[in-house]
């Protein structure tokens, strides 16, 4: 770091100290000093590492996936109910979070290849927002999963991912965990190639990580020995009739104690479907498990994280 960092680093600081009052700088003051700030530097920097790794998975990727990372072979419709029911073809467009942090989604933007918005009527500044839809979960949503939210001891655990697509979940635990298996279930065969493809590409152990290409339902026997549940929102992929028909095979096969994560409430998701009533003893929210590295993460951006378990 030259001179000139290091005084452009103070100046940040100063800006941040600058709007605290005596009492915090003093508990700031406290913790510089202390070892446990040397410990919470070095995981921090274990966190920057790990996030390297899973964007250059994300970069191997999108070498073999189309700019909107949705397959030939797939047929993804907007949901008829919930919060996205009023996304249609015109409105929204699909970037993928894994693939695409902010900044990436910017540079794509600078470089023409992505809109942020779309015309109205083709010829004045009667412009809309385009509402961008992910169907991976970010990478430092997954950092959050498995650092805050999961416990950190995860031998002889099972991790499911329900519907595993590009592979995003299932790369964040192996690398993030010691779970000893870790499973990914997808129906489309063209994201199984996919995710076949990048294990092998990076050496990853396959008794560890494995992918069935599989309709869930199909596959009782793996949900039924599976401690953690994965389940990003399903509704792009399923009618209404479907996804209350898996959510009724989760409650008869996932088994007790387990824990089951969603990036969107159990009562909005199952509220949409209106059976919440008949789940609502199913399953109690819990705590993060790793509570104390929430100092790692802008808590805020993880709000809609939820982890379970089942009762
Ligand atoms: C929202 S994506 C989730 C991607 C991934 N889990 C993540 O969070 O990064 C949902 C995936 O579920 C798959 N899917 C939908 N219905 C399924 C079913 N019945 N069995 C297995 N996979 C299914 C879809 O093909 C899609 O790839």
């Amino acid at each position: 770091m030259s001179d000139e960092e290091i005084v452009s680093a103070k100046c940040r600081l100063l800006e941040i100290f600058s709007d605290l009052d005596d009492a915090e700088i003093e508990s700031i003051e406290k913790w510089i000093c202390s070892h446990s700030y040397r410990k919470d530097l070095e995981y921090k920097k274990s966190l920057k590492s790990s996030a390297k790794l899973l964007k250059r998975i994300g970069d191997s990727i999108k070498k073999i996936v189309p700019l909107e990372a949705e397959m030939p072979t797939e047929h993804i419709t907007p949901p008829r109910v919930g919060d996205q029911a009023d996304c249609d073809k015109n409105n929204s467009c699909h970037v993928d979070e894994f693939l695409y942090d902010e900044k990436q989604v910017e540079d794509l933007v600078k470089k023409g290849k992505l809109r942020r918005q779309f015309c109205f009527d083709c010829k004045s500044r009667n412009i809309k927002d385009l509402t961008f839809i992910s169907h991976s979960m970010s990478r430092q949503a997954l950092q959050y999963i498995f650092k805050v939210l999961l416990p950190r001891d995860l031998e002889r655990k099972q991790i499911l991912d329900v519907g595993s697509r590009l592979g995003a979940v299932l790369y964040a635990a192996y690398h993030f965990t010691n779970a000893s298996k870790v499973v990914g279930i997808e129906i489309n065969k063209e994201c199984c190639e996919v995710q076949e493809k990048i294990i092998a590409q990076y050496s990853m152990d396959k008794d560890r990580i494995s992918v069935i290409n599989s309709d869930v339902l199909e596959r009782q026997d793996i949900v039924e020995c599976s401690d953690i549940i994965i389940i990003n929102v399903l509704d792009f992929f399923v009618d209404e009739e479907k996804h209350r028909e898996l959510w009724y095979f989760f409650k008869k096969h996932i088994k007790k104690g387990s824990y089951l994560i969603a990036n969107r409430s159990m009562a909005e998701t199952l509220g949409c479907l209106e059976i919440f009533e008949e789940f609502m003893d199913w399953l109690s929210i819990c705590k993060p498990n790793q509570a104390d590295n929430e100092i790692f993460f802008d808590v805020e951006d993880y709000s809609e994280l939820y982890l379970y378990s089942i009762n």
